[in-house]
């Protein structure tokens, strides 16, 4: 005989199975990556990112579902301030989106392979492989760009933040199975112009940037989130209360 769950049992498994489901999101993705720590609701960040996006990789990249107009509005810049810092298309309009000064063919010519567009980028990829992605360029003179990377091997797209980072050389580890012994760890060789924590500090802004543009809405909705939360907190407050005012000559 099958013996029906009872109804707090079935909470409770509901409960289990999604703790289990986020833990195991979490853990999921590639090895090694390092924490972003984005801070999609830090606007200076923002401003920062979007700066670097502009000058370092829109040239390649577009990012065809974001336009300018909504970017002054969600980082608190005025039309002006967008289209004289950030806007460098010179037939380019505040209501237009974010495209790239080269185009797909050009890019299939230099490259092998259209840069994508990143609109969508860090929610593909997700904002700590693309933090490392951005740390793990190095020096590789087989390479047609001069450049290999340790998160995303053979990549053709070549370090374009290297004078900012400077010149990183790998160290090998043992071949596994008779293979190419395997990238161990990375060492910067020749310094940049910025130390490694600046470095680092410029990409959580630019990470920060791409988790943004991937979803603008979560602005909102995060500013949201805090005050659904203080309107649960005081009503679970109200209905405790109202509760024990009910039930006091009960017992
Ligand atoms: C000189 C052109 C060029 C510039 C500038 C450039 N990229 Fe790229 N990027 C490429 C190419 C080409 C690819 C495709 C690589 C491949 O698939 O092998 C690429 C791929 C990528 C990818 C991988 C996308 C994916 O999911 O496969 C990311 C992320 C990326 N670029 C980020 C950036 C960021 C961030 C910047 C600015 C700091 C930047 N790129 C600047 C050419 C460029």
């Amino acid at each position: 005989m099958t013996k029906k769950l009872s109804r707090t049992s079935r909470i409770a498994l509901f409960l289990a199975g999604l703790v289990v489901a986020a833990a195991s999101h979490a853990a999921g993705g590639a090895d090694n990556l390092l924490p972003a720590n984005t801070q999609i609701g830090n606007k200076g960040m923002l401003q920062r990112g979007a700066a670097m996006y502009m000058n370092y990789c829109a040239g390649c990249h577009s990012a065809q579902y974001v336009r300018y107009s909504r970017l002054a509005e969600d980082l608190g810049l005025s039309e002006e301030q967008v289209m004289d810092n950030l806007v460098f298309q010179v037939d380019a309009k505040f209501g237009d989106t974010i495209v790239s000064g080269l185009s797909r063919e050009d890019g299939i010519a230099f490259f092998g392979t259209a840069p994508p567009d990143l609109s969508l980028v860090a929610r593909s990829r997700g904002p700590d492989w693309l933090f490392t992605y951005m740390r793990s360029f190095y020096r590789d003179p087989t390479a047609a760009t001069g450049w290999n990377n340790t998160v995303f091997a053979n990549s053709s797209m070549p370090h374009v933040l290297w004078e900012l980072q400077g010149i990183q050389e790998p160290h090998y580890g043992e071949p596994v199975d008779g293979g190419d012994p395997p990238v161990e760890h990375l060492e910067l060789i020749q310094a940049g112009l910025v130390t490694p924590g600046q470095y680092d500090a410029s990409l959580r802004d630019l990470v920060s940037f791409l988790e943004y543009i991937g979803e603008p809405a979560a602005l909102k909705r995060q500013a949201l989130g805090v005050w659904v939360l203080l309107f649960l907190a005081i009503f679970t407050t109200l209905a405790w209360l109202l509760k024990r005012e009910y039930w006091k000559d009960v017992h």
